[in-house]
């Protein structure tokens, strides 16, 4: 599925709050073309403002559980599915607990993944990008990226999928590779090329010096890979 870039209508999250982005919605639209949320036990593991969560439940998931450091995130999630009068189980902690409740049908996962150059340049970048703990996932991006893969056969119940949307600039191969190693099937379902957002355009020039995005650049392509374990 390759979906053209289409402008939409930012949700205003508090600030320290990710905002539903391109990547949310990519995510989101994966979920449903895929097909699996209804009646499944569904993780949401980097919840943010819950929307991936609500999404699911919305969808038809039996049960949602959704993980989140952040207690900003926590709090949001929370309301926006009580608002949404979907029942999700939001805790807050790193996504690595939702071991402790598995396994699940479907895992859903939107987690930091841009490289973070070595000198802190978190301060150019505007509030309006949510927190940098949603963004900066060390210097290859790969943070939490590769510890997730490691634990897809963890979360995963026999026959389940984990979906997972991250840039190029975090090294697509490497999330494949890294899934194949522990037994999952895994290919790209979903990509969509999005112009700079005010994070990527702060860090355009370090990541094409370190060779993470193609010189000249001015837009990203972002993926989601599909997991299935056996
Ligand atoms: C890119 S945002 C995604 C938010 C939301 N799922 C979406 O798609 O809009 C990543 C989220 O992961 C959270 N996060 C960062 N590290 C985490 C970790 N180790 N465990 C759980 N959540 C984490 C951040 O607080 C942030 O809310």
């Amino acid at each position: 599925m390759t979906t053209a870039y289409t402008d939409f209508d930012t949700v205003a999250t508090p600030v320290g709050v990710y905002p539903p982005q391109q990547d949310s919605y990519l995510l989101v639209e994966a979920m449903e073309q895929a097909g699996l949320a209804p009646g499944s036990r569904v993780a949401d593991l980097c919840t943010g403002s819950g929307v991936v969560a609500v999404a699911a439940a919305a969808a038809g998931a039996a049960e949602v559980t959704a993980f989140d450091i952040c207690s900003n995130a926590v709090q949001y999630a929370r309301a926006s599915a009580s608002a949404a009068g979907m029942d999700v189980s939001v805790h807050r902690g790193s996504w690595a607990r939702a071991v402790e409740f598995g396994p699940y049908d479907l895992v859903l996962a939107n987690p930091p993944y841009v490289p973070h150059p070595p000198l802190d340049d978190t301060s150019v970048i505007p509030s309006t990008a949510g927190p940098a703990q949603a963004w900066n996932a060390g210097t290859d991006g790969r943070l939490v990226l590769d510890p997730l893969c490691a634990a897809a056969p963890l979360l995963l119940d026999e026959g389940g999928t984990m979906l997972i949307v991250h840039s190029e600039c975090s090294n697509v191969q490497q999330t494949l590779r890294g899934l194949r190693v522990h037994g999952m099937r895994a290919e790209v379902v979903a990509q969509q090329v999005i112009p700079f957002g005010p994070v990527m355009t702060a860090r355009a020039q370090w990541l094409m010096q370190s060779g993470l995005l193609a010189p000249g650049a001015r837009c990203e392509r972002i993926v989601v890979i599909r997991a299935d374990a056996p």
